[in-house]
C-alpha cells in the first residue's frame, strides 16, 4: 500500500536523530552489522540511521515510502526495521510489511517498536488497537511478548530479544546459536595479540583461560600457521611446562558450566541440531563431556531446577555474590558471572525472552515466583547511597514485561550496604564494607524500616548528625548564623 492510502500522518512520526538510534546500536553493538554485510534500514525515515552507519563504514542503503520511495529496496543481510510497525494502524498491514522484510533479509531481521510503558507520553483517541494524536499520526504499542510473538509468527524463526523492544529473527539456527554464545561468554574466544613470535604464549594463555587447546581455527590466521607447523606432541610438552594446572582446571570448570548454560538457554529458546551449534561450542562438549547426549541431560536437568523452588532458593542462599532478602536476590552486574550456574540460567532466559534494558546496575530474582528485574543505579560507584532511575521487571511465566521510571520521583528507593551486591573479591568491596560498618556504629541502622527511601534516610541521617564525604561518614557541620 503507497502512503496515498494511509489513514494518518504516519510520515511525520519519522524524527531527525542526532545520533544512531537504539536498535542500531545495539545490533552494532552485537556485531551484526559488520562492515562486510549489506544493510537495508527498511522504514528508514530522514535517513539519519544510514548516514551514521555509513560513518561507521556500513555498507548501508535506505527505503522509506515516504521519504525515499525510488530507493532499491534489494535483498540485505541484515535488514533493519526500526519503529515502523508501531506507526501502521491496520493489523493486517503491519504483518505485511513485517514479511516484506523479512523476505529481503538474508542474514538477520533487526524488528524494534515502541512499548507499552510509554503510554503515558502517547495522547489522544482510539483508533483501532492503537492511539491518535493531534498531529494525526498512529501509535500502537506493543508488549514485548506480542511483539516478540509477531516476529515468530511472520518469519517462522525463533527469536531472540537483543533488548525490550528490539527482536532479532535469524535466516540460519547457526547464526541464532552462535549469537546466544556470545551473550554468555563474550570474551572466550582469541585475546591474545596475533604476533607470530608470541604464538605460543598466546596459545598457553587460551588454555589456561578456556580449560582446553583452541583448535586451529579459533585461532588468528597468523597464529595458526605458526602452530600447525609443531607437532602435536611437542604442542602438548610446552602446555604442559607452561600453563598453569590450577588456572586450567578452573577455566575448564567454568567452561563446563558455561557449555551447560548455554545447552539450557538452547533449549528454553527451542533446542537446534548438533552440527547448528557453534564450532567453538562443539568443541567445548568434546572436550568436556562424554558426548552431547550427556551434555544435553545434564543442560535439561539444569533448566529443570530453574522451575524447583527449593533448589533456587538454595542457590541464593549458597550464592558467592549478592545480597538475599525474604524475596529476591539482588546482584550488581559485575558480579553477575558469580552466581551458580542456575542463577546465571534464570537471568539469561528472562532476558532472550522480553530483553536486557542497555542500561542497568543491579539485577533483582524473586525467588517465590520468576521475574527478574534491571535496576538502574546511575551512581552507583559515586554515591554511598544510590539512588534508583528505572526498574525492568520481567515475568517468566507471562514473558511480559514492565518498566517503571523514577525520574521525577522526589522519594526514590536507595541501597545501603553497598558491598554486598558485589563479589568478596571486587575491588570496591572493602571500602564500602569499612562505610556500612561505620554507619552500624553511628547508629543509622537503628531503625531499618525508616530507611528504604530517601526521606527517611535524610531523617535518620539528621537524627545521627551525620553526612558523607565521598565514602566515609562524618559528623554533620551544622549552618550557623554568621557574624
Ligand atoms: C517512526 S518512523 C521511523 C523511521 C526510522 N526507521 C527511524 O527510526 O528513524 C516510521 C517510518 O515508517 C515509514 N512507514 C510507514 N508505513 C510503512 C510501511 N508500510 N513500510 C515501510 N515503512 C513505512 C514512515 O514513512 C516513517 O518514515
Amino acid at each position: 500500500m503507497g502512503e496515498a492510502g494511509w489513514a494518518t500522518e504516519r510520515q511525520r512520526t519519522a524524527i531527525a536523530r542526532s545520533r544512531l538510534s537504539v536498535p542500531a546500536r545495539q545490533a552494532f553493538a552485537d556485531g551484526q552489522l559488520l562492515s562486510g554485510r549489506r544493510i537495508l534500514d527498511f522504514g528508514c525515515g530522514r535517513g539519519d540511521d544510514v548516514r551514521a552507519l555509513e560513518r561507521l563504514e556500513c555498507h548501508v542503503t535506505g527505503w522509506d515510502p515516504h521519504f525515499q520511495p525510488d530507493s532499491q529496496r534489494s535483498p540485505a543481510d541484515v535488514v533493519l526495521l526500526t519503529y515502523v510497525l508501531n506507526v501502521i494502524e491496520d493489523q493486517v498491514e503491519r504483518r505485511e510489511t513485517l514479511r516484506a522484510a523479512w523476505a529481503l533479509a538474508t542474514a538477520v531481521l533487526v524488528v524494534s517498536a515502541r512499548l507499552t510503558w510509554e503510554r503515558s507520553k502517547v495522547n489522544g483517541g482510539q483508533l483501532g488497537d492503537g492511539v491518535v494524536t493531534g498531529r494525526r499520526t498512529f501509535q500502537h504499542l506493543f508488549t514485548t511478548h506480542e511483539l516478540r510473538q509477531l516476529v515468530e509468527d511472520i518469519t517462522g524463526s525463533r527469536c531472540v530479544a537483543a533488548a525490550p523492544g528490539i527482536i532479532y529473527a535469524f535466516r540460519e539456527e547457526t547464526a541464532r546459536l552462535s549469537y546466544l554464545a556470545r551473550r554468555i561468554a563474550p570474551d572466550l574466544g582469541w585475546t591474545g595479540p596475533d604476533d607470530p613470535s608470541t604464538a605460543v604464549e598466546s596459545l598457553v594463555r587460551y588454555v589456561e583461560r578456556r580449560g582446553r587447546p583452541p583448535r586451529l581455527e579459533e585461532m588468528p590466521t597468523a597464529i595458526s600457521e605458526v602452530i600447525a607447523k609443531l607437532r602435536p606432541a611437542i604442542l602438548r610438552n610446552l602446555i604442559r611446562k607452561t600453563a598453569h594446572p590450577e588456572l586450567i582446571e578452573a577455566s575448564a570448570r567454568q567452561s563446563t558450566l558455561n557449555t551447560l548454560l548455554f545447552l539450557a538457554l538452547e533449549l528454553f529458546n527451542g533446542r537446534g541440531r548438533f552440527t547448528s551449534l557453534p564450532l567453538s561450542i562443539q568443541w567445548d562438549i568434546r572436550a568436556f563431556f562424554s558426548s552431547y547426549q550427556e551434555a544435553c541431560r545434564r543442560a535439561d536437568r539444569l533448566l529443570l531446577k530453574l522451575r524447583d523452588d527449593a533448589y533456587v532458593r538454595g542457590a541464593m542462599s549458597a550464592s558467592r555474590v549478592g545480597k538475599l532478602t525474604p524475596t529476591a536476590l539482588y546482584v550488581h552486574r559485575r558480579a553477575m558471572d558469580a552466581m551458580p550456574t542456575v542463577l546465571r540460567l534464570y537471568e539469561h532466559c528472562a532476558a532472550i525472552a522480553a530483553g536486557r534494558p542497555e542500561e542497568w546496575t543491579v539485577v533483582k530474582l524473586k525467588h517465590d515466583g520468576r521475574a527478574a528485574s534491571w535496576l538502574h543505579y546511575p551512581d552507583f560507584d559515586s554515591d554511598p547511597h544510590p539512588r534508583v532511575r528505572s526498574d525492568y521487571r520481567v515475568d517468566l511465566r507471562t514473558l511480559e514485561a514492565s518498566h517503571r521510571s523514577y525520574e521525577g520521583s522526589t522519594n526514590r528507593p536507595l541501597l545501603h550496604r553497598k558491598h554486598e551486591f558485589l563479589a568478596p573479591d571486587d575491588p570496591d568491596t572493602a571500602l564500602y564494607q569499612r562505610l556500612t560498618a561505620e554507619e552500624v556504629r553511628a547508629g543509622l541502622y537503628a531503625n531499618p524500616h525508616l530507611i528504604g527511601t530517601e526521606a527517611g534516610w535524610e531523617a535518620e541521617l539528621a537524627r545521627c548528625g551525620r553526612d558523607f564525604r565521598g565514602h566515609r561518614l562524618v559528623k554533620r557541620e551544622w549552618d550557623h548564623p554568621s557574624g
